[in-house]
């Protein structure tokens, strides 16, 4: 069998590198489609819904998918050193890039409001860490003009490699359901992501030169934003976005045109789940499936299961939720989830050991 090298090297012939092109990988992508077998039983409907988790690439988040590829172009255009504006996953993921490649990162990132995992990660990776006093989109907003004060390359998403890489998510699930699914939902933060799959999902259900179309299926996409952090919803751009999904805790969007898009072409929606809705969600997974990904990313299951409730998603459809981040990358949201789910401590002898274990069972 041939060794994994990661998305671009999957996916080249749809992807703007050349043969001789340098690749920065630390073989991302190739994630896990997991099919949810106890939740749909415990909600009493019949739907196939299964988990792209993308909290298993190697930083932890679908971030790694657009990093392979803003890296690998920023080190052929010669750039010394990359920048980005982050709620915490982008500014892992571009450290860990930026050093597999040896050049330099530098990430604005709003004090505070970062997932303690993003911290730690991105300070173990060594980039240059630069906390501000407000948030994501003021970040966002320095990141754009610093580029004509300083030589650095901007790895947010509106860096259009990103996307490019970020589309292979779609090209994966329809390679392993062997077409698309009927919906596609996904969290809603600065809108990369959404239209990074819709670009995926229509490239691989279209002829495009030599490379023929895969299928000739479209899912409809459903992106949801957390309730204080939800301008596709306000239908409008919002100052003062606020969230316990730190990840999504953005009120102008950058990808606000191609989201729309998607939403459009799709016949797709966007809607507001509240922060308990969301917690509950990602709890709900953990417990029952196993699976742990952070709050931020249990949007995607929580609206999933409140349109399937509405009738919005009918019985007998295939969904597919993007998890997009792990869950080990907040700790303290997990600890506060299970407050009341206090571990034993006991005498470290047999008797004691087989009283806790026989006094649970
Ligand atoms: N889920 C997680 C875990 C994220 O980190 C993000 C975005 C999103 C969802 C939303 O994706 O922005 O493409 O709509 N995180 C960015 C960051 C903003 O800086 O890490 P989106």
């Amino acid at each position: 069998r041939k060794r994994y090298t990661g998305l671009i090297e999957t996916y080249r012939d749809r992807l703007p590198v050349a043969d001789d092109t340098r690749l920065i990988s630390l073989g991302e992508g190739n994630t896990p489609l997991i099919q949810l077998q106890n939740i749909p039983r415990l909600i009493g409907k019949d739907v196939d819904i299964y988990v792209k988790f993308e909290g298993l690439n190697p930083t932890g988040s679908f971030k790694d998918r657009g990093m392979t590829m803003a890296v690998t172009k920023a080190v052929e255009e010669g750039s010394q050193a990359i920048i980005c504006a982050s709620t915490g996953n982008t500014s892992a993921s571009a450290a860990a890039y930026a050093v597999r490649a040896g050049i330099k990162a530098f990430v604005l990132i709003p004090e505070g409001k970062i997932a303690l995992g993003k911290l730690a990660q991105t300070l173990m990776y060594g980039a240059k860490i630069i906390q501000i006093n407000g948030n994501f989109d003021q970040g966002m907003a320095l990141v754009k003009e610093i580029v004509d004060h300083a030589p650095v390359s901007i790895v947010n998403s509106i860096n259009p490699f990103r996307l490019e890489g970020q589309k292979t998510a779609a090209f994966e699930i329809i390679d392993e359901l062997g077409t698309a699914p009927d919906y596609h939902c996904l969290p809603v933060g600065n809108a990369g992501n959404i239209s990074a799959y819709w670009k995926g999902y229509k490239e691989y259900s279209t002829d495009i030169g030599s490379l023929k179309a895969v299928t000739n299926k479209r899912p409809v996409m459903c992106g949801y934003q957390a309730a204080g952090a939800a301008p596709f919803i306000a239908r409008e751009m919002i100052d003062h976005p606020e969230t316990v999904a730190t990840a999504i805790r953005i009120g102008r969007p950058q990808s606000w045109d191609l989201a729309w898009t998607a939403q459009r072409e799709s016949e797709g929606w966007f809607a507001a789940m509240t922060d308990e809705q969301i917690l509950a969600a990602q709890k709900l997974l953990s417990s029952n499936e196993g699976v742990f990904c952070e709050p931020a990313s249990a949007a995607s299951l929580a609206g999933a299961l409140h349109d399937i409730e509405l009738g919005n998603i009918p019985e007998g459809s295939t969904i597919v939720c993007t998890l997009t981040g792990n869950g080990i990358k907040d700790p303290d949201i997990a600890i506060k989830q299970c407050k009341d789910a206090h571990p034993v401590t006991i005498e470290a002898d047999l008797d004691a050991v087989k009283k806790a274990i026989l006094d649970s069972l």
